[in-house]
């Protein structure tokens, strides 16, 4: 048997913790599998006296990250701290320059300084690994990178983050409001108490940037990626998205266009028949369309200490086997600048809920408006005059405010500009009396 790997852990929070249980309750296993034994032999955590229910006798403590980074008693650095810089990044460049290899879950890290590490790592010949900083448990990256190398992807596109997957599921079954479910999240322990990194998109938009990369070539950019959340979702979208046949779910996508990569997230109405439309509750799931082996759908827990070790524990297993394939799937310096592509540009169908002035003639200007754009609509939706429409909980219309309807409509595809357009006129019409929902629809 080879000398053992000595793996030197910063970070013994959730996921470090859960590391450090699986590396010992595995270890005859990953022995076996590896042909060495993968020890923990030191850590780093910010609080030396917390018990974390770990047997740590034997084991050197760092109070610095940094110097656990650049300490000879350690063959693998792994850094699960997190944040994008600070300690994090200081600590996994101190590790490389080093001479040692890397192994992270932090998205934001690999999101703002992946691709100079990537190349820091391969200038050096050293393994840099980041397969739970995507999705979790989900063996998304090996796929990519690995699995899928004879392909060409057209479109990368998944249910990210499960704390929007949560609360979306939870409105739909519950009937719930957006702030209900979240409260719920918040109990749960799946939000947390700023919940906005999450339910703003900016999580989902971390890992899209490293999702793209891998499978276009691309320079990891997370600025290119236009950016939506959940919060304006309301139970009339969740109606009319079921009785239209959709689902509506948080996604992150990126596709090879015409125009170029596009990279988006945003709430997104999904067929109900399609995989990523079964994925209720927590789970993530990502769904590639690659040109040989078609379309392939991966789904399982995306956060959680067990999970999230598991795939830091497959980087160590590669490390312990000698493997260190270039973190993005190709030279980092093959990689070519993505261009941003503003969302103007986007083409595809929109769903559209206006609340339009209850009176004869109202729905033929908005006709037009959509005719002038070449806008052509596949479905329109009307629920009754205004005393049927109107929900218990919404206010009474102020004193000689026009009466309103719902109306939804269905867009064949068309361009972002062109509906913009089409709805400011209608708004500046005095047609639409509130500024319309407008979701996009992501098709098979
Ligand atoms: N949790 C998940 O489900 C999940 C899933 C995928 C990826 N990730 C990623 O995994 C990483 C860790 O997440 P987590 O949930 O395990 O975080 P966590 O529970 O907050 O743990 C963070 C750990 O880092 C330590 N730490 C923070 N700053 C430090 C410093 N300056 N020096 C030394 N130690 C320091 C903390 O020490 P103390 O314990 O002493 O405070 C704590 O042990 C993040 O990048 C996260 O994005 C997490």
């Amino acid at each position: 048997m080879s000398k053992p790997l000595r793996v030197g852990v910063a970070g013994l929070g959730v996921v470090g913790a859960s590391l450090a249980r699986l590396l010992q309750r595995q270890s005859e296993a990953l022995a076996s599998r590896t042909g060495r034994a993968i020890v923990v032999t030191a850590v780093s955590a910010r609080d030396r006296a917390r018990d974390r229910g770990l047997d740590l006798n034997g084991v050197a403590f760092f109070d610095d990250p940094r110097a656990l980074a650049g300490s000879e008693s350690i063959d693998v650095f792994v850094e699960l701290m997190g944040g994008a810089d600070g300690p994090a990044y200081d600590s996994v460049k101190a590790a490389l320059n080093s001479g040692k290899p890397v192994v992270t879950a932090n998205k934001a890290l690999i999101a703002k300084h992946g691709l100079e590490l990537a190349r820091l790592a391969e200038e050096k010949g050293l393994a840099f690994a980041f397969e739970s900083s995507v999705a979790g448990g989900v063996p998304i990256i090996k796929t990519l990178r690995e699995g899928l190398a004879g392909n060409s992807i057209r479109r990368i596109y998944g249910i990210l983050n499960g704390t929007c997957n949560y609360i979306l599921s939870k409105m739909e079954t519950d009937g719930l409001s957006f702030e209900e479910c979240l409260k719920e999240a918040q109990r749960l322990g799946y939000a947390e108490a700023d919940p906005t990194f999450d339910v703003g998109g900016f999580d989902t938009a971390h890992k899209l940037a490293i999702l793209a990369s891998l499978a276009f070539g691309t320079a990891i950019d997370a600025e290119a990626i236009h950016v939506e959340g959940i919060e304006t979702i309301t139970q009339d979208d969740l109606a009319a998205a079921d009785e239209l046949g959709f689902r509506i779910k948080l996604l992150g996508v990126a596709e090879r266009t015409a125009r170029g990569v596009e990279q988006r997230v945003h709430p997104t109405m999904v067929a109900k028949s399609t995989a990523i439309a079964q994925v209720m509750g927590v789970l993530n799931a990502v769904t590639i369309d690659a040109d040989a082996v078609g379309e392939l759908t991966l789904v399982g827990p995306g956060a959680g200490g067990d999970a999230t070790a598991s795939a830091v524990a497959a980087d160590i297993v590669d490390i312990a086997r000698g493997v260190a394939i270039q973190p993005f799937g190709r030279p980092a310096h093959m990689l070519e600048e993505v261009e941003r592509i503003p969302m103007q540009r986007h083409e595809g169908g929109y769903y559209v809920r206006l609340m339009v002035v209850d009176r004869p003639g109202a729905m033929a200007a908005i006709a037009t408006r959509m005719g002038e754009r070449k806008i052509s609509l596949e479905s329109i939706m009307q629920k009754g005059g205004a005393r049927l429409a109107r929900r218990r909980t919404d206010p009474p219309p102020a004193e000689g405010a026009p009466e309103t309807v719902r109306v939804v409509l269905i867009t064949h595809a068309t361009s972002e500009q062109a509906i913009r357009e089409a709805l400011d006129l209608a708004l500046a019409d005095g047609v639409v009396t509130q500024k319309p929902q407008v979701i996009r629809i992501e098709r098979e």
